[in-house]
Order: structure tokens, then C-alpha cells, then sequence
């Protein structure tokens, strides 16, 4: 098969998308697929149109990539993609629209509210931002509605430090997720379908360096330290990858998709979201839990071509 890895793109997750492309593209070399890792820009569908590959790969982190717009172009020129379908995309890519679902499913995940820029005019937004904190409690969690790898999330304390970090939120996107913190520690389970159904890799336990699993604690060599299998009672493990199976179920994810949680002292899990295109570069989850469970990236992700196209 000759597939075509996305990557790049000019979104705020380039670089790490083209460290995700470069090692799925290799990945998929190794074992004998002819890869090619194109940056995305604006001759992207020209070239598909004219010499269309048998498959795409997507490496391409944030908007296009994630929100299903490029998938919805695919699906009109007829080239097949590895991963959920537009859709779902766009669905799980909003994350209150994904948070609202998951709730309506019975799946845990923190109180929220979202909040557009327009409500947040240059004078503030002092009595909304206080009537949120009162209903919420602290500490929130600030991120944009849309985004990834921690970029633009803020964790506020007091009711004072909401306005400067909507602000730093808004930075990466036009609404701002407001959402409750969710104590314990970062777990990520990924989630993985190769024509047999859906199965939880096994789940791993994330020690950032420093406080927060931020974009340095993520990409940075040597920044943070993994379990895996996550350090967790028997009875935790099994009820995290059943929560897993439940959300890659809900919102309809196809393929590999990788579930961040929060998960208590006291075992109480909480889902943060689902990830269109998980990260796959040297310190990214799903690789560290698939060779875990005994799988060769490659060999997964030639089995999801295969599916794709077939
Ligand atoms: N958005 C990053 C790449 C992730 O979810 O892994
Ligand atoms: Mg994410």
C-alpha cells in the first residue's frame, strides 16, 4: 500500500506534528509500508487529487487535522483515512460538545462551562467570572474549548487569577473551557480497534517533572517520567479501561484514540477527553502503551491502513 502521512500545518501544534508524522512514517516503513510524510499547506489536495494514495495517516495535530474539516474533503475525493470519520471528529476536537455527550452516556468528567470571547469584553468579565468560580469552586481548570498538548491551560486557585489566564486561554482559541480540577493523578489509556473490536492498552501513569503535564513536561526529553502499566489497584485498572471503551464507544473514535483521565486517591475517575490524533512522537502514550502490550507501532498501524482501505 502507498500512504500519505499528514503532518505539520500551521497550527500551534506544528512541531510536535511533525515529530508525530516523522515517527508514524518510519514506523510504517519498517514494516514495509511505502510512507510518505507530506507538511500540509495549501497544495495539500491538488496532490492527493491528482495521484491519490491508497490511504491517509493522520500525524496532523490541531484544527484540520483534528476537526474533521480535512477528513469531510477526503470523504469527497474518495480517499480512505485511518481514524474516526468527520463527524466524530469534529465532535470529540470541541470539547464541551464531547463533555456534554459523555455526560448524557453516564461517563464522568468535571463540571464546565464555556465561554466565549464575546462575553469577555475589555473591561472584563469581573461579576460572570465570580458568578463561575461560586458555582464551579476552586481550582478550575482553564483551556481552550479546542486544543492540545496543554497549550493555553491554566490551573486558578482564587476567583483573582481567572481573568489573566481566560486571557492566556484566548491566546489559542475564541472559547475558553472553564472546567472543575480534577484532583489525582494524569493516567491516559489508550484505545485500540483493529477489526476485532475495540481493546484498552494498558493504561499509563504520567509524573510530570514539574507540576503540570504542560507542553514542556509533554515534548521535552528527560521532563517527565511514565508508569506502565499505571501504579493502580486491580479493581482501578479494570474500571479505567472499561471508562475508556466507554468514551472511544460514545463518541465514536474508530481506530486507536487515546483517553486522558484524572484518577483519585480513592480510585474516582474523571475523564478529561479523547484524542483525534494522539500524539506519537518519542515521548508520546500510545507508543510507550502499545509496546506494553507487546505490539509494534508499525505493524498497528499497517493493520489500520489495511482496515481503512479495505
Ligand atoms: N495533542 C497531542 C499531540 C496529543 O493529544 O497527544
Ligand atoms: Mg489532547
Amino acid at each position: 500500500a502507498r500512504v500519505v502521512v499528514l503532518a505539520g500545518g500551521l497550527s500551534y501544534e506544528r512541531e510536535v506534528s511533525l515529530r508525530s508524522g516523522r515517527r508514524v512514517a518510519d514506523a510504517l516503513t519498517r514494516v514495509g509500508v511505502q510512507a510518505e510524510l507530506r507538511d500540509v499547506d495549501t497544495t495539500l489536495l491538488a496532490g492527493l487529487t491528482v495521484d491519490p494514495p491508497d490511504a491517509v495517516v493522520f500525524g496532523l495535530h490541531g484544527p484540520v487535522g483534528e476537526d474533521g474539516a480535512l477528513r469531510a474533503v477526503l470523504d469527497l475525493i474518495g480517499v480512505p483515512y485511518v481514524g474516526p470519520t468527520a463527524a466524530a471528529a469534529s465532535r470529540a476536537w470541541d470539547k464541551p460538545a464531547a463533555k456534554a455527550l459523555l455526560r448524557q452516556e453516564g461517563v464522568p468528567t468535571p463540571d464546565w462551562i464555556a465561554l466565549p470571547r464575546s462575553t469577555f469584553s475589555d473591561l472584563g468579565a469581573g461579576p460572570l467570572l465570580e458568578r463561575i468560580a461560586d458555582r464551579l469552586g476552586m481550582p478550575l481548570v482553564v483551556k481552550p474549548a479546542s486544543g492540545g498538548s496543554g497549550l493555553g491551560v491554566h490551573v486558578t486557585t482564587d476567583a483573582s487569577q481567572l481573568p489573566s489566564a481566560m486571557i492566556g486561554c484566548f491566546a489559542y482559541g475564541d472559547v475558553a473551557l472553564i472546567e472543575r480540577y480534577a484532583p489525582g493523578r494524569d493516567i491516559a489509556v489508550g484505545v485500540l480497534d483493529t477489526g476485532d473490536g475495540p481493546r484498552a492498552l494498558p493504561a499509563v501513569e504520567i509524573v510530570p517533572a514539574g507540576d503540570e503535564y504542560d507542553y514542556a513536561a509533554r515534548y521535552n526529553a528527560g521532563a517527565s517520567t511514565w508508569h506502565v502499566p499505571a501504579r493502580l489497584d486491580a479493581d482501578v485498572t479494570m474500571r479505567l479501561a472499561e471508562a475508556a471503551l466507554d468514551v472511544f464507544r460514545a463518541l465514536d473514535m474508530r481506530d486507536l484514540s487515546r483517553v486522558d483521565f484524572r484518577v483519585a486517591e480513592d480510585g474516582t475517575l474523571a475523564v478529561l477527553e479523547a484524542n483525534v490524533v494522539p500524539g506519537m512522537t518519542e515521548t508520546s502514550l500510545i507508543p510507550m502503551a502499545a509496546e506494553a502490550a507487546g505490539l509494534d507501532v508499525g505493524d498497528v498501524l499497517a493493520d489500520l491502513v489495511r482496515i481503512a482501505i479495505a
